[in-house]
């Protein structure tokens, strides 16, 4: 594995593995486990820390808000923002895609503009917009994938028109591993003026992501998936397009002024950010982001990415298993059928073997259908994992394949 990360020290850090002896988690796809750091971080900032933020004047009040809007600081440093006030603390990318739906979407689409997205988006990136379009009468278009399981680019360019005003895409499909060609993506919707949403639930916690070289107008990531808290997330959505966006949720926080009359709203991110938001979480979430940074980015990718390969090479040994395809480059996730055997079985058989891993339609069941599955087993990586894990799934594979040939 890469000689800059070494999973079984990071393993270390996370709790989990000591208090669950021979836990194998292959299920970071779906939730990450959580650090040392984040978790003490958070419970020492309600020791320590705790006030509601942007109110009071007191002195602990401002030392939680200089807290709240650190962690801002550094989700902006993560995604190299030009400023702070491009990132939008929601609860997880799910709300964050909900948030432009409702703000941008409901403000600037009208009938007869198009939605482009592709076949290989989970819920939280098809349902929001078919509920808006219910409502606004848009169209929304759907990019096949190619016989590889990775996004037919021919296809999707010939899709592109001056009426597809937002292209909104996943950065690393999570129920297959297919990582998507995000550049040429924002550059042919850039070409036809349309914005361009990136989803990150599963590239931000594996990939380097820098949203200005991307030059995407919105990039989303939840915090649960990168090794921080639940309930919390990052909206990052370039200052100009957040300036013209009204609000969607209204509350306090997010006013500048009200009378029974007239309200006006705050700038971004405020206006986004109605009520109490979740300071622990976005202070917990701060320091996991500093704490993927002080394992090195580039570090994790090779890791994951050599991973990656070693699973693909174990799994594809093992006969009447078969990987799910995830186009040119599968990164991260290892999607698979076992013949025989439905995928709820395998992942039972798997987890009397200590060995963790997700069965259903991973929240993509559009895509399930186009590669004609029900579901399959989806085995995912995070930085605690290494190749004994590998192993250990191959090990319990083949022990359920023995069950079910008896
Ligand atoms: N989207 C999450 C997953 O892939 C829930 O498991």
């Amino acid at each position: 594995m890469s000689a800059l990360l070494d999973p079984r020290r990071v393993k270390q850090d996370f709790p989990i593995f000591a208090n669950n002896p021979g836990l194998v988690f292959l299920d970071t796809a779906a939730s990450s486990q959580k650090p040392n750091v984040v978790i003490d971080r958070v419970s020492d900032y309600y020791r320590h820390d705790y006030a509601n933020v942007h109110r009071g004047v007191y002195r602990l009040s401002a030392r939680s808000t200089e807290l709240y809007e650190g962690a801002r600081e550094t989700a902006r440093r993560f995604l190299n923002a030009a400023d702070a006030s491009e990132i939008v603390f929601v609860r997880g990318a799910t709300e964050a895609i909900n948030l432009v739906v409702q703000s941008w979407g409901a403000a600037f689409l009208k009938a007869g503009d198009e939605v482009l997205i592709t076949e290989l988006e989970h819920h939280a990136n098809i349902v929001p917009w078919q509920l808006l379009r219910d409502r606004i009468g848009f169209t929304i278009k759907v990019a096949p994938v190619d016989a590889t399981g990775g996004l037919d680019m021919a296809a999707f360019e010939s899709l592109i028109t001056p009426r597809t005003k937002m292209v909104s895409v996943t950065q690393l499909a999570n129920a297959t591993g297919a990582l998507l060609p995000v550049e040429a993506i924002i550059r042919l919707a850039h070409a036809q003026g349309a914005k361009v949403l990136i989803d990150g639930c599963q590239a931000a916690p594996r990939l380097q992501v820098d949203v200005r070289a991307l030059d995407c107008d919105f990039y989303v990531f939840s915090g649960h998936k990168t090794y921080g808290p639940t309930g919390i997330g990052v909206l990052y959505g370039k200052r100009a397009i957040l300036n013209d966006m009204p609000p969607w949720q209204a509350g306090g926080d997010m006013i500048e002024t009200v009378t029974f009359e007239k309200t006006t709203f705050q700038q971004p991110p405020a206006r986004f950010e109605a009520g109490t938001p979740d300071i622990s979480g976005a202070i917990g979430l701060a320091t996991a982001l500093d704490y993927i940074e002080s394992l090195g980015r580039a570090a994790i990718e090779a890791h994951e990415g050599a991973l990656t390969e070693y699973g693909m090479d174990k799994l594809s040994r093992i006969d009447g298993i078969r990987l799910v395809p995830a186009g040119q480059r599968r990164f991260g996730i290892l999607s698979f059928a076992v013949e025989g055997i439905h995928p709820h079985d395998v992942a039972t058989l798997l987890d009397g073997k200590g060995v963790a891993v997700r069965a259903g339609h991973h929240c993509a069941q559009p895509l399930m259908e186009k590669l004609c599955l029900d579901a399959t087993t989806r085995a995912s990586l995070g930085i605690y994992n290494d190749e004994s894990d590998i192993d250990a799934l191959a090990d319990a594979l083949k022990a359920a394949q023995a069950i079910f040939a008896r």
